[in-house]
């Protein structure tokens, strides 16, 4: 009894031993567990900071490769846009004919127009007839290769070439498939939409000119490259997504939508309405009664500080001898002097931003008649000294020729094989670890060869039976040795 309690004694004790160690060994793994997880949590599951210097790390879009339909320029913005950023853009058109622009506004006679080039740079280009049943084959292969698909078709055009999204998804569920479409479901969904309609349908229009005269369209691409670039943005946050879901989905940018987007201002005036007239337009310093919608403001300041174009030394030759003049209310006193109007600073007619906004024509009036002795570039150069807000109206041939945006890489000049150098605009968006990539426009069906071959890894054969088919070329008749 004795001595089996003696060896039951024993043998707790070692349980008892062994459970201690067993429970040491788990609180070890946890606390492993435990560092290890806040490791990941501490790098959010990313690699470890890269020790490359800046730039040299790889392009931002490196590896993504774009299957890429667009045409004219909402979509083709886009594309060049990811281009910049690094992506591998295949631009596929028709063959023979391609995208419309390159022939579009020709300045070089038989070389591509620089509205195709300067959208399309840093792009490959394919010939693939989307409507031959080679080239459909062709396209299936290329969905499976690639990781978006952007197209900007009339509505319909993409499923009648028989690439709806449940083919590409069947094909490749990680094919992000983004499209510009002129309006979003509704009834206009079936419209086709040019950048003016565009302008004129999400608003802008309507608030862009002068009170007493039509609406207006403005210069600035808000409906297409405006739209190019918020589909960029999906394009992009859609590729972020997949890293967690493995899938992909479709991006929609109705041009309306991204207008509307761009005017937002002018809907949050259409609401303050509501409480009484807008304070900051100019025809409420001059009493003219508010309708029912956000009316035209001319060169009103969009913000809550009245500003003007002003002419300036010179405006009776040059149609861009003008400044944009903001008369912020903190600067009103260097205003008042350099002007020549010290009494300004403390007469209440003049001393308060309420006193001064039914004045505004008369101050403005004053105002011109300092800057109408200056030029634009002097005006700039006084004002700034006094953190006074202006603009320089700078004209297209000026900013050609601005040394500060050629340094920054905002504009490019690029060499074409068949026009010889033209200016493009560069990547407006500036990463510090992701220099831009741009590169001319490339010719109607320069890469299908390569495309080919080395993305698609096809044969010599298979090669050859394609070039026979007329899905990527006109028709060519086969060599005799292979015809017999
Ligand atoms: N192979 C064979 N056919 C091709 C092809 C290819 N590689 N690429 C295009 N096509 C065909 C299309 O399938 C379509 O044929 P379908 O009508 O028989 O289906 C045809 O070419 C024309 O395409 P579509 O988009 O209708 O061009 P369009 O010149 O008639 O219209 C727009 C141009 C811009 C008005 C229209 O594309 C559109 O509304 N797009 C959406 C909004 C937009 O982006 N607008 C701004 C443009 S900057």
């Amino acid at each position: 009894m004795a001595a089996r309690s003696k060896f039951a004694k024993a043998k707790s004790k070692s349980a008892a031993k062994s459970k201690s160690a067993a429970k040491k060994t788990a609180k070890k793994v946890i606390k492993l567990k435990t560092k290890k997880l806040a490791a990941r949590a501490n790098g959010k599951g990313l690699p470890r900071p890269s020790s490359k210097p800046w730039g040299e790390a790889g392009r931002a879009l490196e590896g993504v490769k774009i299957l890429d339909f667009t045409h004219v320029q909402s979509g083709p913005t886009c594309t060049q846009l990811l281009a910049y950023m690094g992506a591998d853009v295949i631009k596929v058109e028709r063959p023979g004919i391609g995208d419309i622009t390159r022939g579009q506004l020709r300045d070089v006679k038989g070389a591509d127009s620089l509205y195709f080039t300067m959208l399309n740079g840093s792009k490959r280009s394919i010939t693939i007839d989307s409507k031959h049943p080679k080239g459909k084959e062709i396209l299936d292969r290329l969905v499976k290769e690639c990781d978006v698909l952007v197209e900007n078709f009339a509505p319909g055009a993409l499923d009648r070439m028989g690439l709806t999204f449940e083919h590409i998804h069947k094909l490749n569920p990680r094919m992000v498939v983004a499209s510009v479409k002129g309006f979003g479901p509704g009834p206009y969904e079936d419209c086709k939409v040019y950048e003016n309609v565009a302008q004129c349908a999400g608003g802008s229009a309507s608030t862009t000119g002068f009170r007493d005269g039509p609406p207006l369209v403005t210069g600035a691409q808000i409906g297409d490259s405006g739209t190019g670039l918020h589909l960029a943005l999906g394009i992009v946050s859609a590729l972020y997504q997949r890293v967690r879901t493995g899938r992909g989905q479709k991006v929609l940018c109705a041009m309306q939508d991204g207008v509307l987007n761009l005017a937002r201002v002018k809907l949050r005036d259409q609401q303050r309405l509501k409480a009484g007239p807008l304070t900051e337009y100019s025809q409420y310093g001059e009493g003219v009664p508010f309708g029912k919608a956000t009316p035209r403001a001319g060169n009103d300041s969009g913000g809550g500080q009245p500003g003007w174009i002003l002419k300036c030394k010179g405006w009776e030759e040059d149609p861009d001898a003008y400044i944009y003049f903001i008369t912020q209310a903190p600067v009103w006193s260097a205003i008042c002097d350099l002007i020549g109007k010290p009494d300004w600073k403390t007469d209440p007619d003049f001393a308060t931003p309420p006193a001064r906004l039914p004045r505004l024509k008369q101050i403005f009036a004053a105002i011109e008649e300092w800057t109408t002795t200056k030029t634009k570039f002097e005006v700039m150069e006084i004002c700034n000294k006094h953190d006074i807000p202006v603009g320089p109206i700078l004209s297209m041939k000026e900013i050609a020729e601005e040394p500060s945006l050629r340094a920054t890489g905002t504009v490019v000049e690029v060499d074409h094989p068949t026009r010889g150098r033209y200016l493009t605009v560069g990547n407006p968006i500036k990463l510090s670890d992701s220099p831009a990539d741009v590169r001319r426009s490339p010719l109607l069906g320069e890469h299908t060869d390569e495309i080919l071959r080395k993305v698609l890894k096809l044969s010599e054969k298979e090669i050859a039976d394609i070039k026979v088919s007329g899905a990527i070329t006109a028709p060519e008749k086969p060599a005799k040795a292979e015809a017999a």
